[in-house]
């Protein structure tokens, strides 16, 4: 299965799931990566691992339609089966998330449907949870509110600091991440409504 991946920042996750791609009976291949930001880590990983990628600034469109509708037009020229927002730190718009629906996931750094959009480790330590966590879901026109398809959970120690807990987030994504994109190009999870749905079980 053909992936692009979207970034904006230093990319763990995208050489996460290269890495995993590199493994023996992977079903899947990055064929892209695009960036909305320029010379951001993420695309020294796509560059030291051979494979295709660009910068497309938002800065050059004059409204988030007429980016999102480039956006769409770059990724499909890569002909992807899958889309995926690895740190991509861009709302995106109806039509985008429309033309990509049911192939298009995000990772997103909390239990949700807990603490949608910023700041979610400092939320989750100000709110004195004890324990916190990471989703990877589909994407709808809901922001950080499509289906969820697998969750990490980690313990919030009495001393941590939103850099302690992004650290320790960042452990569980990387394995979580690449595992749901092996079951998303297995066709083991799929999108029906708008329920995950895995192996004929509604999650
Ligand atoms: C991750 O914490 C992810 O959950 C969030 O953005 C961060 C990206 O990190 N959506 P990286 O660029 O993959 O290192």
């Amino acid at each position: 299965r053909r992936i692009v991946v979207l970034i904006s920042g230093s990319g763990s996750n995208l050489q996460a799931i290269i890495d995993a791609c590199k493994t023996t009976d992977y079903p899947g291949e990055v064929v892209g990566v695009i960036s909305n930001k320029a010379e951001v880590f993420g695309l020294t990983r796509a560059e030291n691992a051979n494979i295709p990628h660009q910068v497309l600034s938002h800065k050059a469109y004059d409204s988030r339609e007429s980016y999102d509708q480039a956006l769409v037009n770059a990724i499909d020229d890569y002909k992807p089966d899958l889309v995926v927002l690895a740190g991509f730190m861009r709302i995106l718009t109806p039509v985008f998330v429309q033309h990509f629906s049911g192939k298009l996931l995000n990772i997103h750094p909390s239990l949700l449907p807990k603490y949608q959009g910023l700041n979610t480790h400092q939320r989750a330590i100000d709110a004195n949870d004890k324990e916190h966590g990471v989703s990877v879901h589909f994407v709808t026109e809901e922001l950080d509110g499509g289906p969820v398809i697998l969750q990490a959970k980690v313990p919030i120690f009495p001393e941590d600091t939103a850099d302690d807990l992004a650290s320790r987030i960042h452990v569980q994504e990387h394995k979580i991440y690449p595992l749901v994109i092996n079951w998303f190009c297995s066709g083991r999870v799929v999108m029906q409504g708008d329920k995950a749905v895995l192996d004929g079980v509604s999650l």
